[in-house]
């Protein structure tokens, strides 16, 4: 399918962001998007055009029923000013995953990607030169028909947007605050825990804002049967080091496969350092902190890449994790993964796909 462009004028280019060092998470955006429709059993003019608002029916199935999917991956500047996507291919990968999930008609992966380099070799200029800095991108499906009807759309838009962005939480890589929450649950068996669906998120708000007025960056969500074992933040995979060892909870259907997850197994096997799936009891959190066999705790994902976590907040009783400050394996891994992505290190795993301009 040839990707048609309807570019902007020069003189209708929007100011890009002057200070890179202030950049926020996702609240600015570039000059264009990539879009495509779905209608008549198959997807239709991909187009690349001014990122401008949408118009569509108010009985848009998405705004009722919520049958969306989203990715969201980055862009990178190295050093020699070629641009930079990390393991885009396990995004798309994931995004028909969900797409299988939500009863969205699949998409080509490999069109995805070249549709994405073709919109970053026209709006490439916004990826930001500070290190810390990146193009955040975010392809999304909606579905479109007008129909109140509750069953599957027959029609869909994808689109990808693209938006320059600095740390995701407002103190960078720092030790965050996060809430264990005991009552709400994220996904529960056979659900959409596994998938990038916009519902998901929607039903994290609550108990996320409930956290937050008490001095929460996150949540820590548990299981949705049993209330004890750690799942995952919602942004981000979680993962402790007890008696040196990162430990992360299993793929079991009810937390995302993370990108930076699998990233993560990785780069710490290749440190020598061992790594652990299994469902890890809130509680075994607890004896391992009261016994000094926990010391650090960090999540991981394309937002926030690395986070350090200092302190945990369980039934109403805070505690620090290890020294509270930003451990040494979670320094390691945010060192080496942010070395790949900026090109400061060898990418020796093929993780680094370059957009040639
Ligand atoms: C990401 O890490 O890209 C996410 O999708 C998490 C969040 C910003 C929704």
């Amino acid at each position: 399918m040839e990707i048609i462009k309807r570019l902007r004028l020069q003189s209708q280019l929007k100011e890009r962001p002057k200070d890179e060092t202030k950049l926020g998470f996702g609240d600015k955006f570039t000059d264009h998007m990539f879009k495509m429709d779905y209608y008549d059993g198959a997807w239709r003019q991909p187009r690349i055009e001014a990122y401008a608002p949408l118009v569509m029916s108010p009985a848009a199935m998405v705004l009722h029923y919520s049958q969306t999917i989203f990715e969201g991956l980055k862009c990178y500047r190295h050093p020699d000013d070629r641009l930079a996507l990390f393991r885009p291919r396990e995004n798309f990968k994931r995004f028909n995953q969900s797409a299988d999930r939500l009863c969205v008609p699949p998409i080509d992966e490999e069109f995805m990607l070249k549709a994405l380099k073709e919109l970053l070799r026209v709006d490439g200029h916004w990826v930001p030169k500070q290190p810390g800095a990146s193009l955040y991108v975010r392809p999304t499906i909606i579905a479109t028909e007008p129909h109140l009807g509750v069953r599957p759309s027959k029609e869909y838009l994808l689109y990808i947007i693209l938006s320059p962005v600095g740390a995701y939480y407002k103190d960078g890589f720092a030790p965050i605050r996060i809430y264990v929450e005991s009552f709400y649950t994220r996904s529960a068996p056979g659900g959409l825990g596994a998938v990038k669906a916009g519902a998901s998120y929607a039903s994290s708000l609550l108990a996320t804002e409930k956290a937050a007025r008490i001095g929460y960056t996150q949540l820590l969500w548990l299981d949705s049967i049993e209330h004890r074992y750690v799942e995952e933040v919602g942004s981000m995979n979680m993962f402790f080091v007890i008696d040196q060892k990162i430990i992360t909870a299993p793929l079991t259907g009810t937390i995302l496969p993370g990108v930076t997850r699998s990233s993560v197994f990785e780069v710490a096997r290749d440190l020598d350092i061992e790594v652990q799936e299994k469902l890890l009891d809130i509680n075994e959190i607890l004896e391992a902190k009261a016994s000094g066999r926990l010391s650090e705790a960090f999540g991981a994902g394309t937002a926030v890449v690395i986070s350090p976590v200092g302190t945990l907040c369980y039934k109403e009783k805070e505690f620090t994790v290890g020294d509270g400050q930003v451990g040494p394996i979670t320094q390691k891994l945010y060192d080496e993964l942010v070395g790949l992505q900026y090109g400061h290190k060898k990418d020796t795993r093929g993780w680094i796909e370059f957009v040639d301009r």
